[in-house]
This record gives structure tokens, sequence and C-alpha cells, in this order.
């Protein structure tokens, strides 16, 4: 893993702008697997400036969103779907054709969660996954306890969960109880993840995840099996780790070799 602790959650969210702008100039056809949530707003909104501003077209590229409510009714402002698009897909050149979500309306979700993974498949699989945290360690909806195998498939929310997301919500009643999510087992064939936590209230998820031990009651911590991962941290989301000033120096040292160009991105 390479950890890095950034200033702020707008460092946070160039750093992780960078890195798509990067994959997306030197692959215009390339991959990407999208989050919701708060935390990857900024990075989207970034991603939007540097597009108006001529520095990058996604009009090639093909989306693949990691998870979705089921059962809202569609068009719900709420939905994931409506999330994307009216954070992103709409605010940039991406070709909605290519732009997936889980069908959280499907009428047979089982085999809606296959054939996601199909699709995914038929893409060439994702390049770059982008990722945030929820505060009880899951990635995408795999709630403590998913398998480190699981693919996509529905997936019950804690109830945690659905109090941090309640305040998307007008009430905790209306959010939903299900999801549609890939599993972490499809989420680690990403030939590249990169992980965002940005405040304090994500501190002790980011050292289970990082410094902890791979546990399925963690699902986030199953990153430490992936090969290329950057988790990208502001000061507050980074308090709580123990060899942080390891990690900055290790960081330093990267990235002046990288500068130099020496050497390719250690993980
Ligand atoms: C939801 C999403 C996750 C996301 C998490 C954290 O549960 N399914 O993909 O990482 O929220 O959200 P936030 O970034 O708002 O803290």
């Amino acid at each position: 893993m390479r950890v890095v602790i950034l200033e702020n959650s707008e460092q946070v969210s160039l750093r992780a702008a960078d890195l798509i702008c990067q994959l997306v100039s030197s692959n215009p056809q390339c991959v990407l697997g999208l989050a919701t949530g708060g935390t990857p707003l900024g990075t989207y909104q970034e991603l939007i400036v540097r597009h108006r501003a001529g520095q990058v077209s996604f009009a090639g590229v093909s989306t693949f969103n990691l998870d979705e409510y089921v059962g809202l009714p569609l068009g719900h402002e709420q939905s994931y779907r409506s999330f994307m698009h009216r954070h992103l897909f709409e605010l940039a050149d991406f070709e909605l054709s290519r732009c997936h979500l889980p069908d959280g309306n499907a009428a047979d979700i089982p085999t809606a969660c296959c054939a996601y993974e199909q699709q995914i498949a038929a893409a060439g699989g994702i390049d770059l996954q982008l990722l945030g945290v929820g505060s009880d360690g899951h990635i995408a909806f795999n709630e403590p306890g998913s398998s480190l195998a699981s693919r996509t498939r529905i997936k019950a929310l804690t109830e945690r969960t659905r109090h941090d997301n309640a305040r998307f919500f007008s009430s905790l009643e209306e959010v939903p109880k299900l999801s549609m999510t890939m599993g972490v087992g499809t989420i680690l064939e990403a030939r590249r993840i990169v992980l965002l936590a940005t405040g304090s209230n994500k501190a002790a998820t980011v050292k289970a995840l990082v410094e902890g031990p791979v546990s399925a009651q963690v699902p986030a911590s199953a990153l430490q099996l992936h090969p290329r991962v950057d988790v990208l941290l502001d000061r507050a989301a980074a308090a709580d780790l123990l060899r942080a000033d390891y990690y900055h120096e290790v960081e330093q040292i990267q990235r002046g070799l990288e500068l130099q160009q020496q050497i390719e991105p250690v993980h």
C-alpha cells in the first residue's frame, strides 16, 4: 500500500484527480471504477474543472460504479445513478452509454448481478477503481462479514451505514435496507485502486484498514492483498496511524525518485 498523508481534503481531491487524469491521458479508452458518497465529490469537481479547461476528455472512457440502493424509485434523487449524473456525468463529456451502474430496480437482481460482472469483463476489466470507505470499514456496500472473495450481489446494509447515509435522505426510514454491490473479490480485480478517506470520523477505520489484520470484519483491509493501492488521506483521517512518520518518509523519497522518473510507483 502506498499511504499518502496530505494536508487537507482539497489536496486529497487534487491528488486523486491527478491519478485519474494521468490514466485518461495515457489511455483515453480506459475503464474507471467510480464511487459515491461525500468523499469523492471534490475529486469529481476537480475533474470537471480540468475538463472545462480543456485539459482532459472523458469521451472515450467507460465507467462502472460500485453499488446502488435496491428498491429506490427510478429517478430518486438519492439513487447512486442520480448522484453520478448530477455530480459528474452530465457536467463533463462522458458518453452516457458507457457509464454503467448496478440496476437496483432489476426484476431479477441475481441475474442483473451476473450481467454486471460480465459487462465489466467484456470491457476488459477496471483499470482504476476509486473507493471511499464507510465508517464501519465497508467498501462499496460490502459490510463487515462480507466474504473477501465476494462478487456482485445483494447485500443488506448495517444500521450504522443506514444512519451514516440518512443525512442524504429526509428520514432514516427512507434509507433502503438493501443494496446491489460489487463484491470485495470484484474490487480486488481492478488493476489499480485509489482509496480516499478524509475527516476524523474515518481515523479509526483507516488505522484498521492500513495497519490492522486482514479481516472480513473490516472489508477494506482486504486491500492489503492488492499489489497497487494508493491510500490518500488528509491529516485528520491519518491521525490514528502508528507509522505515519514512516509513510511520510517513504512518500518523500518516492516522489523524489518519480520526479527523476527513475522508478515505477512502489506500493
Ligand atoms: C456509501 C457508499 C460507499 C462509500 C461510503 C462512504 O456507503 N456505498 O461506497 O465509500 O458511503 O461515504 P462518505 O464518503 O460519504 O463517507
